[in-house]
């Protein structure tokens, strides 16, 4: 059996992990509002005010910590007037890029937050650039936020107040546009820079300070990020008026979502591996214009994207999720954690029926993926404090073989080695208290690895427990076999200042050591 040793030392922290790094999204595609979280009030599903009481209690348990709405590409042909005031009198609009379906804009910005609220995430929205307006970004905000509702309140206070809520809605996270250099208006980074001074000058936080997010770039084009740190460092005002740079990262896939080789496994999770070098080499290149780190590294859209489940629209981005993507997630939020000095949010995609799914519907019935017990398993992360781990693990090499046409995505990519290399075990940790929290991954197909971990300094431990996530490489949860993937109890042996433990092949496991 393989074996890896861990060492780390609880008083080497050095940063808080940042709740919004494990925040969700949600976008007007396919079924992720409609048909998804969101079913009305008049339908025999069990909801509060429209919303299925099932997801509502699922996303307690995985706590997102913020969610981004309403796109995506949606967001920059997204007019947040239609989706205010009585519902039945909300205009009927084509959503463009996702199917030239109808939206019915039952889903709005009150509907919205009281989702949000309901779940206990903070809500994040994408502003409109691409065809949207100032003006238009600037009302939404003091929509949302202008305290004075009352007579003497100003007119879109009053709306609110009209639409059921006289108290400031508080939107803080305020995207400028998405994907502008995409869907968002096919904006070079100059152009885009341009815009986002402009449309900054009029974003207030009346009396709150906002997060205002500028658009990052696509993958890790580090051309983009310094043309537009470039340009907009020589505007002292606007470079100061950015909380946040978001990137796009989706790793792909390798075969499809449930059908793969052993080999389209390992080439899966090295490219989402592949989140590392970006985080890496994007916040080096923002740090030669911010080196103070003033502004922080987001990534509020990644995930794999594998071809659509049969029989659905391919435009709704429906797809199966198995043991291989919660190793994706759990490696990514791992990456995350230790770069917890910069990464200040990310936003899987997306929450439900899209993409990396949490959860998945068929009419009244609901599942977790093996993805959404990741985030369960992950939760006590949030807020805490990282701590640098050293992982002396094997590394797994893989042949890659040059599959064209075959199967989406399985050819080499330029340059791409006909080698790949995965460690066996990646993970991160964190400390809350006296609670050591350990997240760890075996990426091996096949086998087990037998896993030592030493903690460093004055430590002793008291009681350790873990629970792990585990299967065969293709375990996933279906609606007729909806617990095959779940997460277990884990035996762990603790003596003084050491744990040993196995770690099974494609799993997860998360491990609390309470330090005495
Ligand atoms: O998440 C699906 C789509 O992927 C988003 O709308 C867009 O921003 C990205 O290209």
């Amino acid at each position: 059996m393989n074996t890896t040793r861990i060492t780390l030392n609880p008083a080497d922290t050095f940063a808080t992990i940042n709740p919004n790094i494990y925040g969700h999204f949600v976008e007007h595609l396919g079924r992720c509002i409609y048909d998804g979280i969101w079913v009305g009030e008049d339908t025999p599903i069990p909801n509060v005010d429209g919303f299925r009481t099932d997801i509502i209690e699922t996303l307690r348990r995985l706590k997102p910590s913020i969610i981004r709405w309403p796109g995506g590409c949606f967001a920059d042909d997204y007019h947040w007037q239609d989706g205010i005031g009585p519902r039945d009198q909300r205009p009927r609009r084509i959503n463009i890029h996702w199917g030239e379906v109808i939206e019915t804009n039952q889903v709005g910005t009150q509907e919205f937050v009281r989702f949000c609220r309901l779940v206990g995430a903070e809500p994040y929205f994408c502003g409109n650039v691409g065809s949207g307006t100032p003006r238009e970004l600037r009302d939404w905000i003091e929509y949302c936020n202008f305290p004075d509702s009352g007579p003497n309140g100003s007119t879109w206070a009053q709306r609110r107040a009209a639409d059921g809520s006289p108290e400031p809605l508080n939107i803080i996270y305020w995207g400028v546009g998405n994907e502008n250099w995409g869907c968002g208006g096919n904006f070079s980074p100059e152009d885009y820079c341009t815009e986002f001074r402009r449309y900054a000058s009029f974003v207030r936080g009346f009396g709150k300070k906002l997060s205002v997010i500028a658009c990052g770039p696509a993958n890790n084009d580090v051309e983009w990020t310094d043309r537009f740190f470039q340009k907009i460092f020589k505007d002292y005002w606007a470079f100061n008026n950015i909380d946040g740079f978001a990137a796009h990262y989706y790793c792909g896939t390798a075969g499809t979502a449930t059908e793969y080789t052993e080999e389209e496994w390992y080439r899966l999770l090295e490219k989402g591996l592949r989140m590392e070098e970006l985080v890496l080499q994007q916040r080096a290149t923002m740090d030669a214009w911010d080196p103070k780190r003033k502004i922080g590294l987001i990534i509020d859209e990644w995930g794999t994207w594998h071809p659509v489940e049969k029989d659905t629209n391919p435009a709704f981005l429906y797809q199966q999720n198995t043991i291989r993507d919660a190793i994706v997630a759990a490696n990514t939020l791992d990456i995350f954690n230790r770069h917890a000095d910069k990464v200040v949010m990310s936003n899987i995609a997306q929450t439900i029926n899209v993409l990396q799914a949490m959860i998945l519907t068929q009419g009244e019935q609901m599942l977790v993926t093996p993805t959404g017990y990741v985030y369960e398993m992950y939760a006590p992360h949030q807020g805490a404090v990282s701590i640098r781990v050293r992982i002396d693990t094997p590394e797994i090499h893989f042949k890659k073989t040059n599959i064209l046409q075959t199967t989406w995505q399985s050819a080499l990519q330029e340059g791409e080695k006909m080698e790949g290399v995965i460690p066996t075990v990646a993970g991160s940790a964190s400390l809350k208290g006296q609670i050591l929290f350990l997240t760890l991954t075996n990426s091996h197909a096949q086998e087990a690895t037998d896993v030592t971990i030493d903690l460093l300094g004055e430590v002793k431990i008291n009681q350790a427990h873990g629970q792990v996530l585990a299967g065969e490489i293709h375990a996933q949860n279906t609606f007729s076999s909806p617990t095959q993937v779940i997460p277990q109890a884990l035996d762990v042996l603790s003596k003084s200042s050491q744990l040993n433990l196995t770690l099974q092949p494609a799993s997860v496991t998360a491990i609390q050591i309470h330090l005495g």
